[in-house]
């Protein structure tokens, strides 16, 4: 007889199979005992009836206790009622592993209690498929730059510069030295971007942002493709086709996913046909300015989550908002050719309230610039001349952005806090477990 996994049932009707099992919950009458099961890979139902496989089986089936792991034997069975779309019927159970009273039960829990069982509270549904999604985008993401000819280039995580701004920094001793948890890799696909390209970097990256929003982690995972050769305008195509893809790809591989987070795949759809909107910075100014609701903003400022939340409401798709004032952005976007208030770069903004999900330049080629700029923004040149060293040798126009993975699952997934959108969130509150 073969062992499966829960995932494989569809190919085993009338089948007899040997699973191995955790209990996620059970009922259970005199005469029959439906046990709910998961293994990782889905979630099921054994039935076992008492007739069949005699007291003593049944008796200890229904004295399993919440998360005890065993094997189950049994028949595979279609089961139209459940999401998943089988069950099975157990002739046999062997147990593995005993569970003391586990913690998290069918009942609703607060926020802080799952938190603190962040390391439990991963097996339950909801959680599972959020989980289930991020793999799937990151999957998406490999496939996707690697069809569109990109090369994945890791940046270091720890650096001795700070691309975003010094005060979201998290700093450290590196030895007699100084040296900061990486806020974004960019400089160095930058670099990446000059060897190879078209590049990628896919990895974790840290603010020691003081907010405690539904959109803020400290550790979060970041993609930033870098283009050579490249004008803003075909950066804007990259990026909405692969958020595209991203979402045509959760379409395409997590439909039991998404029936388990009660996800509208419809809604989800609309989001594949491109091209998203494109507004500039000062055109959302005015529309926001125009809706009344709204009455103290004035051209200049960054947007907060309302008005983030107002501009994609109104195309109820994706938006990219374009050119933001200087003052606002980070030193290395490149300065408009016309106006010297504002830089060429967008920001996407998702729907539903989900608000940025892509920050992107083009970036500045001109070294003197550069260099004011760096001054400008009170950091030391010296830290920079490896970057400056990128324009004096061979500068070309390039453009790239950053994908905030956990936005994006928070988005697509249609969460309510990016808390769930990582396996194990690093909050300004949180750092357990
Ligand atoms: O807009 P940001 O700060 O841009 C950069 O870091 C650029 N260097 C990217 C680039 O051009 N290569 O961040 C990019 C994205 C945001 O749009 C957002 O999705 C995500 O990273 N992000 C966060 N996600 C979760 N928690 C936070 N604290 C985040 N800060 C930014
Ligand atoms: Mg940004």
């Amino acid at each position: 007889m073969k062992t499966i996994s829960i995932i494989e049932a569809k190919k085993y009707v009338d089948q007899q199979v040997r699973i191995g099992v955790w209990l996620t919950n059970k009922r259970s009458s005199g005469k029959i005992a439906f046990l709910q099961l998961r293994d990782g890979t889905a979630y099921f139902q054994g039935v076992i009836v008492k007739n069949e496989v005699g007291e003593e089986l049944f008796h200890e089936a229904k004295e399993l206790r919440l998360e005890e792991s065993f094997y189950v034997t049994g028949t595979i069975h279609e089961d139209s009622r459940s999401h998943f779309g089988y069950e099975i019927e157990i002739s046999n159970l062997e147990r593995v592993g005993e569970s003391e009273d586990y913690p998290i039960t069918p009942k609703e829990h607060g926020i802080d209690f799952l938190m603190d069982h962040r390391h439990l509270w991963l097996r339950s549904k909801k959680q599972f498929a959020i989980m289930k999604i991020r793999n799937e985008m990151i999957r998406a993401t490999y496939e996707f730059f690697n069809q569109e000819g990109f090369i994945k280039i890791d940046a270091p995580i720890l650096t001795g510069s700070a691309p975003e701004g010094t005060t979201e920094l998290f700093h450290t001793k590196y030895f007699d030295r100084d040296a900061y948890l990486s806020q974004s890799g960019q400089l160095y696909e930058e670099a990446g971007a000059m060897a190879f390209n078209k590049v990628f970097s896919f990895g974790p990256t840290f603010r020691a942002e003081k907010s405690k929003t539904r959109r803020h982690l400290i550790e979060f995972w970041m993609i930033e493709p870098e283009m050579a050769f490249m004008h803003q305008e075909e950066s804007l195509e990259i990026q909405e086709k692969y958020v595209a893809f991203l979402v045509q790809g959760v379409l395409n591989n997590c439909q039991y996913e998404l029936k388990l987070l009660d996800r509208d795949p419809k809604v989800l759809e609309r989001y594949t046909k491109l091209p998203y909107p494109r507004i500039s910075y000062d055109e959302a100014i005015q529309m926001l300015q125009d809706s009344g609701q709204f009455p103290e903003l004035k051209w200049g400022v960054d947007f907060g989550s309302p008005e983030e939340t107002y501009l994609a409401e109104h195309f109820k798709l994706p938006v990219f908002v374009m050119n933001y004032p200087k003052s606002i952005k980070p030193f290395y976007m490149k300065p408009h050719p016309t106006r010297d208030d504002v830089v060429i770069c967008a920001d996407l903004l998702a729907p539903e309230g989900y608000g940025e999900i892509i920050g992107g330049s083009e970036r500045a080629t001109d070294t003197k610039y550069l260099i004011e700029q760096i001054k400008k923004a009170g950091l030391k040149q010296a830290d920079y001349e490896w970057y400056l060293d990128l324009r004096r040798y061979g500068s070309v126009p390039h453009s790239g952005f950053g994908l905030g993975l956990e936005r994006a699952v928070t988005w697509i997934t249609g969460q309510e806090h990016i808390r769930e959108s990582i396996p194990f969130p690093r909050l300004l509150n949180r750092i357990y477990p």
